[in-house]
């Protein structure tokens, strides 16, 4: 879109009174945004708080790397240019996600600072709870549920996380969990504790 045609299109405010879904949903919405290596364990968990919070009654939803790549961003692949656009539209839709009422989990990668910071920037911070998962790549590597370190350590696979392109570790993350030290049990615990705490609906 042009800036010509940017200014030609108007923000069309709706007439729900704030506060109307917090009161539909009994929550404020939030985004948790799972960020580290492929094989850390960010769907596993998120699919597994998922459904922790569906039977806790919460109207929540995934948005899951592997997944959004097969629909939404099938036309993106893993140069930092198109990192840096898939993390642009994840924000986008979760940040929509939000404003329809829900808790939305992210699963990417999302290895770089700045599209991180982006991600804050457009859900906002007030909804933005960042979560590390910080499983070592060694770890992350030994694991290769799906084969993808084998062929990237081959050259069967260019700009790969951790080995051929770069991971650039949160410096402030909310919450830090290591896989490798912590049981899925204990690290799913630690997660929903969390997202409680974040999603009360104080008003
Ligand atoms: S991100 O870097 O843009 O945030 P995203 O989370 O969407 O990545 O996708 C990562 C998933 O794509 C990995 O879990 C892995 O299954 C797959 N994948 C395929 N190629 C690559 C690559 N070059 N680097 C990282 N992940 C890759």
């Amino acid at each position: 879109m042009t800036s010509y045609d940017r200014e030609n299109i108007t923000w069309h405010h709706g007439s729900m009174p704030p506060g109307k879904r917090r009161q539909l949903f009994g929550q404020r919405p939030c985004t948790i945004w799972l960020t580290g290596l492929s094989g850390a364990g960010k769907s596993t968990l998120a699919f597994a708080l998922e459904h922790a919070l569906v039977d806790l009654g919460r109207a929540c939803f995934v948005l899951d790397g592997d997944n959004v790549r097969h629909g939404l961003n099938r036309n993106l692949g893993f140069s930092a240019a198109d990192r840096t656009e898939n993390i642009r539209r994840v924000a986008e839709v979760a940040k929509l996600m939000n404003d329809a009422g829900l808790i939305v989990i992210s699963a990417f990668i999302s290895p770089f600072r700045e599209d991180r910071a982006m991600a804050r920037e457009i859900i906002g911070a007030d909804r933005f709870n960042e979560v590390h998962v910080s499983t070592p790549l060694e770890v992350c590597e030994s694991r290769d549920p799906k084969g993808l370190y084998h062929k990237a350590r081959n050259g069967e696979i260019a700009d790969f996380t951790g080995i051929s392109s770069p991971y650039e570790t949160p410096d402030a993350a909310q919450l830090v969990l290591d896989t490798s030290q912590l049981d899925k049990a204990a690290a799913l615990d630690r997660l929903l504790g969390a997202v409680l705490s974040a999603c009360r609906d104080e008003a």
